[in-house]
């Protein structure tokens, strides 16, 4: 079968079986085609409560089907390939957030989306990278515990100075091997260019930058803008999708290293047999651990907007 029959016979069990097929930006260009919804990681948890199929198929990693489930567990939640987790989402758990948290008993616990379920049982608040300055933002509290990555937790201290924070050492392997140098270099090679990062990078590279957003706001920011040349600080299939809509313009990787394995695990032919009813794996959580890690989802929609 071509891409293109594939495709077809995906988009034709979808109707047959009441199904919604949500894919984060970082997947490869022919599962975004076949996607009802694509976006960052905040635009899917919100899609994911509104979305009125049955069954929802998510192209991603376990976290964000985990969130889906958590947000609509009476739907059927499909992750399209098993083998894709977040490796920063596995750094924690709650034994070491409950000795943080008798550390630090006055200080709020503010968790980047990418935790597991179980994690986000003992957080207050979770944030993604596109809504976390506007949540910590308007926290009663003065005192904010950022985990897991201390990347996107320095870049969202420097937007919020008139908090406190501690920042706990882990973050994205991916996104934390860009170092200063990549990114000098890649200023050097392309001096027309402007430089949009994620802030999971590293400080040193994020305060180099145009411009620092989630996948959805660097992709965005690149088409709205009237610059023609891009240097892109994120998973490559950013530059890949934003080269495929925007032909009129330059995008250029910022370091090849910038490719994510996990996000990149599903493949078409594993979309078509989640179809079929074979394949992937369905999310199963058990309802007092949903109704315990979904407060904090339910209050980053709240006060994210
Ligand atoms: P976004 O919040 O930009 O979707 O990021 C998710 C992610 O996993 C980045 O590595
Ligand atoms: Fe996790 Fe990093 Fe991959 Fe995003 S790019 S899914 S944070 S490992």
């Amino acid at each position: 079968m071509t891409i293109r029959e594939v495709q077809n016979e995906i988009n034709r069990l979808k109707k047959e079986n009441d199904i919604c097929i949500l894919a984060h930006s970082y997947q490869a260009q022919e599962i975004i085609e076949i996607a009802d919804f694509t976006g960052d990681s905040y635009a899917l948890s919100k899609l994911a409560r509104t979305a009125p199929n049955k069954t929802v198929i998510m192209c991603g990693v376990r976290f964000m089907a985990e969130t889906v489930k958590m947000l609509s567990p009476d739907k059927k939640v499909i992750l399209s390939s098993p083998i894709a987790g977040c490796p920063m989402a596995e750094q924690m758990d709650v034994e070491l957030i409950n000795q943080l948290k008798e550390m630090y008993p006055d200080y709020t616990v503010v968790a980047y989306i990418n935790t597991t379920t179980e994690l986000k049982t003992v957080c207050d608040v979770c944030v993604t990278s596109s809504s976390a300055v506007k949540i910590v933002k308007q926290l009663d509290s003065e005192n904010i515990l950022f985990i897991p990555d201390c990347n996107l937790g320095a870049y969202v201290q420097k937007q919020v100075p008139e908090k406190n924070f501690k920042l706990v050492h882990g973050g994205c392997p991916v996104h934390a091997s860009v170092t200063r140098r990549d990114a000098e270099k890649a200023k050097a090679e392309h001096p027309n260019a402007e430089l949009l990062v994620h802030p999971e990078c590293v400080p040193s590279v994020v305060e180099l930058a145009d411009y620092v957003g989630s996948t959805s706001g660097i992709m965005e920011y690149a088409s709205k803008s009237s610059n023609k040349e891009f240097i892109i600080g994120t998973e490559n299939s950013i530059a890949e999708h934003l080269q495929y809509s925007c032909p009129d313009k330059d995008f250029y990787v910022l370091s090849k290293a910038l490719m994510c394995k996990n996000m990149k695990a599903t493949t078409l032919i594993d979309v078509l047999n989640c179809c079929k009813g074979r394949g992937g794996e369905e999310i199963e959580l058990d309802p007092l651990t949903i109704e315990k890690a979904k407060k904090c989802i339910d209050k980053m929609i709240s006060l994210g907007g």
